[in-house]
C-alpha cells in the first residue's frame, strides 16, 4: 500500500500540463504534486499513474515517491479560481502525490547528456507501458540534482480504457521516432536483456497491489479489484518478452523534429 497523507493545504496550481494538478501540503508535512480524481481523465490516469511509477522504480529507474492524499473537499470552499474550486468540490477520498522535487528542471534533449545505456532503459520501459507522453515536445522527464527523473505516467497503457480489445491492443508495436531520447542511441538491446526477465508475475502483483481499492471498484466486467489487478498485469507479462522488437523508428530518423 502507498504511504497515506492528507492535505491540509493547497498551494497552487502546475498550469503546464493539461490535467491541472497542483502543489498541496499534506499533514506530514511533504509537499506534493497532487492529480485529482475529479480531473478530466479520471480515476484511471492515477492507476496508469501508480503502475507505471512503481514498476519503473523497481526497475532501477528514478521516479519521485508516490502517496495516497486525502482530501477534504471543504479545502476547496477557500479557492478564488472557479475551476480550481470545482475540481477540490469533485475530488473527495484519495488522490494521488507525488513528492514535489524542488528546483527540479524540465529535460531539454538541446541542453543534456544522456547515455546509450539510460536512454535505452528509459525507452524500453515506455514501449512496455506504451507511453505517448515522452517525446520531445512534451518530454515528461525532469534534472533534478544532476539526474533524470520520470514523472507524468497517466497517458500509458491505453488498453485499459477497452478491456475485451486489451489483449490485440498490448501486442501493437511502439513507435520511438517522436521520444525525447531517441536522439542519443538507446541501446534497447541491452536493456531488454537486463529488464525483461524482471517482470514476473510476482513483481506485477507487488505493483498492483499498490493501487487503492477505490480506484479500482466498480469498473465494468470484473467481478472483483484483484481480477482487475491481474488485468493490469497480464498486458505487461505478454508485452515484456517481446516489446523490444516491435519498437519501430529507431532508425536514426527523428520524426517531424
Ligand atoms: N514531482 C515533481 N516535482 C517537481 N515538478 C513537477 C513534479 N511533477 C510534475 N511537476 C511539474 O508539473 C508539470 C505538470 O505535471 P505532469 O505530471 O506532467 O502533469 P500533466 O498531466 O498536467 O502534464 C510538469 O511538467 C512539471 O513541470
Ligand atoms: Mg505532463
Amino acid at each position: 500500500m502507498l504511504k497515506e497523507v492528507n492535505a491540509s493545504r493547497y498551494i497552487t496550481p502546475l498550469r503546464e500540463g493539461g490535467s491541472l494538478p497542483g502543489l498541496v501540503e499534506a499533514d506530514d508535512l511533504g509537499t506534493y504534486v497532487m492529480k485529482f480524481t475529479g480531473a478530466g481523465q479520471g480515476r484511471k490516469t492515477l492507476v496508469a499513474e501508480v503502475v507505471c511509477g512503481e514498476l519503473a522504480r523497481r526497475l532501477g529507474l528514478r521516479v519521485p515517491g508516490l502517496v495516497t492524499i486525502g482530501l477534504d473537499p471543504v479545502l476547496g470552499l477557500g479557492e478564488p479560481d472557479q475551476e480550481v474550486q470545482e475540481l477540490l468540490k469533485s475530488s473527495g477520498g484519495p488522490n494521488l502525490g507525488m513528492d514535489f522535487l524542488p528546483r527540479a528542471i524540465g529535460f531539454d534533449p538541446l541542453a543534456f547528456e544522456v547515455s546509450a545505456r539510460e536512454a535505452g532503459r528509459i525507452v524500453w520501459f515506455d514501449a512496455l507501458v506504451n507511453n505517448v507522453d515522452r517525446s520531445w515536445r512534451n518530454p515528461n522527464l525532469l534534472m533534478w540534482h544532476g539526474e533524470l527523473w520520470l514523472i507524468d505516467h497517466g497517458a500509458t497503457m491505453i488498453w485499459h480504457h477497452h478491456w475485451p480489445g486489451a489483449e490485440t491492443s498490448a501486442a501493437k508495436p511502439y513507435d520511438i521516432s517522436d521520444h525525447a531520447l531517441a536522439p542519443f542511441g538507446p541501446d534497447i538491446a541491452a536493456a531488454a536483456a537486463e529488464l525483461a526477465p524482471r517482470i514476473t508475475e510476482d513483481l506485477l502483483a507487488e505493483v498492483t497491489a499498490e493501487i487503492p481499492d477505490a480506484w479500482l471498484a466498480g469498473e465494468p466486467g470484473f467481478d472483483t479489484v484483484d481480477e482487475l489487478r491481474r488485468a493490469y498485469a497480464r498486458p505487461l507479462l505478454a508485452r515484456a518478452a517481446v516489446i523490444h522488437e516491435r519498437i519501430k523508428g529507431i532508425d536514426g530518423s527523428e520524426g517531424d523534429r
